[in-house]
């Protein structure tokens, strides 16, 4: 049996902050503060209030997702255990391992969400309905 991943191995990973009287800095080097190698970086903005993104789960991508601006909400599933992470800091970072169904909501108006990628864009990724997610892990656990 493939050892399958839990919510538990969703976290928030404290970013490091350089606190300064100019202005506060963070930053993220791959393989160091997260799991994998950066292959890719996408951002969703100008999300309209009440809007949803990403409602779906990945196969092989595993993400960091910031809140650089502003503040939203992140719904991980893990097909068992629903748990939602609230960012409002650009100095936390939602990992997220494959394998989860994800939802962002809550967008705050002017909110930015970065999300650093292990994988380049591939539309066969995706698991768009959550019946087929289940389904997916179900098979997975075998
Ligand atoms: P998608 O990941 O489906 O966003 P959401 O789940 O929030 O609706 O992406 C929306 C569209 O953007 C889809 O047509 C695929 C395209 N896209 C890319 O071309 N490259 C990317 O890196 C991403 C994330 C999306």
């Amino acid at each position: 049996m493939v050892n399958k991943m839990s919510i538990k191995d969703v976290i928030i990973i404290d970013l490091p902050k350089i606190l300064d009287e100019r202005g506060n800095l963070s930053f993220i080097e791959e393989e160091n503060h997260i799991p994998f190698k950066i292959e890719r970086i996408y951002w969703i903005y100008d999300v309209p209030g009440g809007q949803v993104r990403g409602g779906h789960a990945f196969k092989e991508q595993q993400e960091l997702i910031v809140a650089l601006s502003g503040s939203f909400d992140v719904l991980v599933d893990d097909g068992k255990v629903q748990k939602t992470f609230s960012l409002n800091r650009s100095y936390y970072g939602l990992f997220v391992p494959a394998g989860f169904w994800r939802e962002m909501q809550n967008f705050s108006t002017n909110s930015l969400a970065m999300v650093l990628s292990s994988t380049h864009y591939d539309a066969d990724d995706y698991i768009h309905s959550y019946r087929e997610f289940l389904t997916y892990n179900k098979n997975y656990d075998k």
